[in-house]
């Protein structure tokens, strides 16, 4: 009993965030990375480009079906985070293009800086909270809800979001289910989406089954 509570103690105080210890951990992609995050790069080594992220700048092409490119400032790319519990990313969408619903591991609020789009999320009521936001406005999707934008403006639209983690994951749910490797069988069963419309599905997104 008393080796139980310490180790929920012990595990209790290794989750906590290192801003205790140190003013940042800059990840080291060099060694192997743990559910925490990475671990630190020598503070020596650490740069104000670490600190820097570019890649949200310039022109992003659109070329894949659904008719957005998104770009992730996540830990992986942006060394800095690490740790930190926060991250970005820019979403460009083509006139009548949308992100399909998806879903993170965190929460996100998204700011709209050029266009006209229609955003919402779903809850686990399967309650639709959906809104046009005009350039300027705000709208937050709750942890792990299932969200989307739409392009609806007759101009190409251009939003940046923040999320709570600096790794927070994007999976985009009929990519999961019809272009990755589940069987047309088993997708089919856990959908009631018929054999025909997998199998449309599966073209349209590159499935390897
Ligand atoms: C997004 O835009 C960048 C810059 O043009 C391009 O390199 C990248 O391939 C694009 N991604 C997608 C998914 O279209």
């Amino acid at each position: 009993m008393k080796s139980l509570v310490f180790f929920f103690i012990l595990s209790l105080l290794v989750s906590l965030n290192h801003a205790i210890e140190l003013d940042f951990c800059v990840a080291d992609y060099s060694l192997p990375r743990g559910p925490e995050g990475y671990a630190c790069k020598d503070p020596a080594k650490v740069t104000a480009d670490d600190f820097v992220y570019t890649g949200f700048r310039g022109e992003k092409s659109i070329t894949n079906v659904f008719g957005f490119n998104v770009t992730l400032a996540f830990s992986y790319a942006y060394p800095a985070l690490n740790g930190l519990g926060i991250s970005m990313a820019r979403l460009d969408l083509a006139v009548g293009g949308v992100v399909p619903v998806h879903s993170h591991r965190t929460s996100e609020v998204i700011v709209l800086i050029k266009g006209s789009i229609i955003a919402g999320f779903i809850d686990t009521n399967d309650n639709a909270y959906y809104k046009k936001l005009e350039v300027g406005d705000v709208m937050i999707f709750p942890q792990a809800m299932l969200h989307f934008q739409v392009n609806v403006g007759k101009i190409p639209a251009l939003a940046f979001v923040s999320l709570n983690g600096a790794n927070p994951g994007l999976q985009l749910t009929t990519p999961s289910l019809f272009g990755g490797n589940l069987p047309d069988e088993l997708a089919q069963k856990i959908t009631l989406i018929s054999p025909q419309e997998v199998k449309r599905m599966r073209k349209i997104l590159g499935g390897s089954s």
